[in-house]
């Protein structure tokens, strides 16, 4: 059946009879594929293969246990020929073809009638993915892909929709007026409550647009968003799924360009990021125009390098938020320190070398580290110094004249995940001089601590451009 012109249709089985010849793997496969759909199944082989068996207990399935004769294909609503046999299958898939029905046969679809698509299964929403039976592993190759993007909890979306669709059509009559006001409602926060386990507020969500005008604005929402250190593919999938349906994203200097071409075009991209000397946009500022866009009704992204809540002011942003009833969520990233930890191949915590892990910053004022230097300087333990460029000489000389030894192992990775990270691997004493001979550009990153020294060992990904080490 290798033509493109396949008829895309679900079909009612329930309570309706349907025969399984086969005692396989593949059998079981189709088995209980049929009987989710509430198939009366009837299956018939000499000998059953013990998942096979374990289903066929399970579900009810009344088992012919003899070879497949002609006359087992009678008046069923689907027939489907999961044999070892060729010639078997072929004869099958015949008489059900002389006799009308519908025939699948496992692995030659171009025998049969129908072919059993890849099925992304939401309950009561189905998915069903056909490459026309050309590439049943292309098919499951899209299927996983889709699997990601798509919500475990989207059948409670159908499900809370279809308990309110009276009473939508009783206030709105017409079927235009209850497109929009569907589409309105689907837009906004109702899914993600739902998709959060979180049916109480989502039904209140959809009682609240019930209240208003077709044409009255709901409020919006902040979504307060980490994107991670860089590479693109270290985003959550609700990261990503709140990207792709944002009104608007705000973004730091700190998002990378390959996450930013994940904004859909159209989608309005604001900059408010800031540079060490440069505060563009003051954070106050930033702070009210999140409130002034979600008061607008807009789902505003609020996109944030690394983790939000890890030296990025999110608490401050959201503060803001909540002292003006503007609702928000925060969707965790992965922190600076664990992709460029990963990335190097440096990891953070070993039993042999580190129990702990401390994170700093290393922002200087007046030219000096105001840092709890005695929870810094404790033994086993990975320093992990966030925005430490400037001030890295002095962090080195402050740890080295609290007594940590100059050979202690030391790394600055610069711009971390993405295919331009460098690390630059040395020693407390040496790594000062060291980064400021290679020209490091920001944002960097340090580590110290004897982990540094595995990285030899395991460093994995391949940067376009060499790491650095000392002469
Ligand atoms: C204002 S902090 C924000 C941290 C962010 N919220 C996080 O969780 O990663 C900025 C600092 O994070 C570090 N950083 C962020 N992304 C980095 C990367 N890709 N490579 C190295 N350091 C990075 C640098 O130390 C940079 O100065």
């Amino acid at each position: 059946m290798n033509h493109p012109s396949l008829l895309p249709i679900f079909i009612h089985i329930h309570n309706r009879r349907c025969l399984v010849v086969g005692g396989g793997r593949v059998a079981a496969r189709k088995l209980r594929t049929l009987a989710r759909a509430g198939a009366n199944i009837t299956l018939v082989a000499p000998q059953l293969d013990t998942v096979l068996a374990r289903s066929v207990d399970a579900l009810a399935v009344t088992h012919i246990s003899r070879e497949f004769e002609d006359s087992d294909v009678s008046d069923y609503a689907l027939v489907v020929a999961a044999t070892d046999s060729l010639t078997i299958n072929e004869r099958i898939a015949g008489l059900a073809k002389g006799k009308g029905i519908p025939v699948n046969v496992a692995n030659q679809p171009e025998l049969g009638t129908f072919i059993f698509p890849s099925v992304i299964d939401r309950e009561p929403v189905t998915i069903a993915v056909s490459t026309g039976g050309s590439s049943p592993a292309l098919a499951r190759w899209l299927r996983g892909h889709l699997e990601t993007i798509i919500p475990d909890r989207f059948g409670e979306l159908a499900r809370l929709i279809a308990c309110y669709r009276e009473t939508v059509k009783r206030k709105y009559p017409t079927v235009s007026q209850r497109m929009r006001f569907w589409e309105r409602a689907l837009h906004g926060r109702l899914s993600e409550f739902l998709f959060h386990n979180q049916p109480r507020k989502a039904a209140e969500i959809l009682d609240q647009h019930l209240q208003l005008g077709l044409d009255e604005t709901p409020v919006g929402e902040v979504y307060l968003v980490g994107a991670g250190p860089g590479d693109p593919d270290l985003l959550t999938f609700r990261a990503l799924r709140l990207i792709q349906q944002a009104d608007i994203v705000l973004y730091d200097r700190l998002v990378s360009r390959s996450i930013l071409d994940l904004v859909p075009r159209g989608t309005e991209l604001i900059y408010v990021g800031k540079a060490r000397s440069d505060h563009s946009v003051p954070q106050d500022k930033i702070n009210q125009t999140l409130v002034e866009y979600a008061r607008q009704g807009r789902r505003v992204v609020r996109l944030k390098g690394g983790d939000p809540f890890i030296f990025g002011r999110g608490g401050e942003e959201i503060d803001g938020l909540a002292m003006h009833d503007v609702p928000f969520q925060v969707v965790p990233g992965i922190t600076a320190a664990s992709g460029c930890a990963a990335y190097a191949g440096i990891p953070l915590t070993h039993r042999d070398y580190a129990q702990s892990c401390i994170f700093v910053t290393g922002h200087t004022r007046n030219n000096t580290l105001d840092l709890n230097w005695e929870a810094l300087v404790q033994p086993r333990q990975t320093i992990v110094v966030y925005m430490g460029l400037t001030g890295l000489d002095i962090l080195c000389r402050e740890l080295t004249a609290r007594g940590v030894p100059g050979q202690t192992p030391a790394a600055l990775v610069e711009r971390g995940t993405t295919p331009e990270q460098r690390v630059i691997a040395a020693t407390l004493a040496d790594l000062a001089t060291l980064v400021d001979k290679a020209q490091v550009q920001a944002p960097t990153l340090v580590i110290i601590g004897h982990v540094v020294k595995l990285k030899d060992r395991l460093e994995w990904f391949e940067p376009r451009q060499a790491d650095v080490s000392p002469p």
